[in-house]
């Protein structure tokens, strides 16, 4: 089946398009597991270009890449590239493009990478753009679910945190209302998701969204939470302030459903206890695990 060329927002695939990659991730799982060396990739170059820090995007990509056989390209920091002699965003890519056969790209700015997408010639990936979408951190989401759970559809999913500015997020609530969960979203007043993105996934899927305003966990299945996205507030005191109020503690997960899983994309910061790190329901560190089969089946996809 045909992938699309450049994955750059969740809206560029369709649900076939993730069913494929889902079985490919868990075909790839199962070939890192048995030490299999896999070659799909072998001659290529793949180009990890991050405007904005990363640590699991970046360094899954890249051992990703590894793993099929590619060799890999990356600036060590954007400090060290000729961005701060003021070359621009365009020009970087269209050298790069030159360098690479696929290019994974993370910047501030949203639009960016579609931006990114148009003036390359080979694939793009977005590895976030800004506030918009990160779709591979979608992908290894919903692989990680339906690997715990063995189905998405009808699984009741929180979403909790700041709804307003994580593009883990909005690329997740599209992604979970294609499979069918149903969905709550909860957020510190002010950081709600944003209205059209609820609406577009009603009107497309139609998604089963509510909004409330507290948290009540004691049918969930899926607890996902983000962190305060403090980079993109303007008023860094506000973020301080809704930082400190918001915390997953033991209370909290208090007559919650045996299975429950908590899911974050991390980096977490104070937003869960120690002793929710040591619960069972803890997931987190299993679903960044997943980063790896599911980027080495998008590149796979994309390639082959
Ligand atoms: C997320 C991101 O960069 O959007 N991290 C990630 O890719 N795993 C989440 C975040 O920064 O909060």
């Amino acid at each position: 089946m045909d992938f699309v060329k450049d994955l750059i927002s969740i809206r560029d695939l369709e649900k076939k398009h993730i069913d494929m990659i889902l079985k490919k991730s868990s075909e790839m799982e199962q070939a890192l597991k048995q030490g299999k060396q896999l070659t799909s990739l072998k001659g290529d170059v793949v180009a990890t270009l991050f405007f904005e820090p990363s640590t699991r995007t970046r360094l899954s990509f890249q051992t990703a890449a590894m793993r099929l056989g590619a060799k890999v390209l990356s600036f060590e920091n954007v400090g060290a590239s000729s961005i701060v002699k003021g070359e621009t965003f365009s020009d970087t890519i269209r050298m790069v493009d030159g360098y690479a056969d696929i290019i994974v790209v993370r910047h501030a700015k949203e639009g960016s990478a579609r931006y990114a997408a148009q003036l390359a010639e080979h694939p793009v990936i977005n590895g976030g753009d800004g506030g918009n979408q990160h779709p591979t951190q979608t992908l290894l989401d919903l692989y990680t679910i339906k690997r715990a759970k063995r189905k998405i559809e009808g699984l009741n999913v929180t979403l909790l945190g700041d709804l307003k500015h994580a593009r883990t997020m909005r690329s997740l609530l599209y992604g979970l209302s294609m499979y069918g969960a149903n969905v709550t979203l909860v957020s510190p007043k002010g950081l709600e998701m944003n209205k059209e993105i609820i609406n577009e996934a009603r009107a497309r899927f139609g998604a089963r969204v509510e909004e409330k305003s507290k948290m009540d966990l004691s049918d969930a299945d899926v607890l996902y939470l983000c962190r305060i996205q403090k980079e993109r507030f303007s008023d860094q005191y506000e973020a301080e302030k809704v930082q400190k109020e918001f915390r997953i503690t033991e209370d909290t997960i208090k007559g919650v459903k045996d299975d429950l899983i908590i899911m974050h994309p991390l980096p977490k910061i104070d937003e869960v206890a120690p002793e929710v790190d040591r619960s069972k329901y803890a997931y987190y560190y299993e679903q960044a695990k997943m980063g790896i089969p599911v980027r080495m089946a998008i590149m796979d996809a994309m390639v082959v």
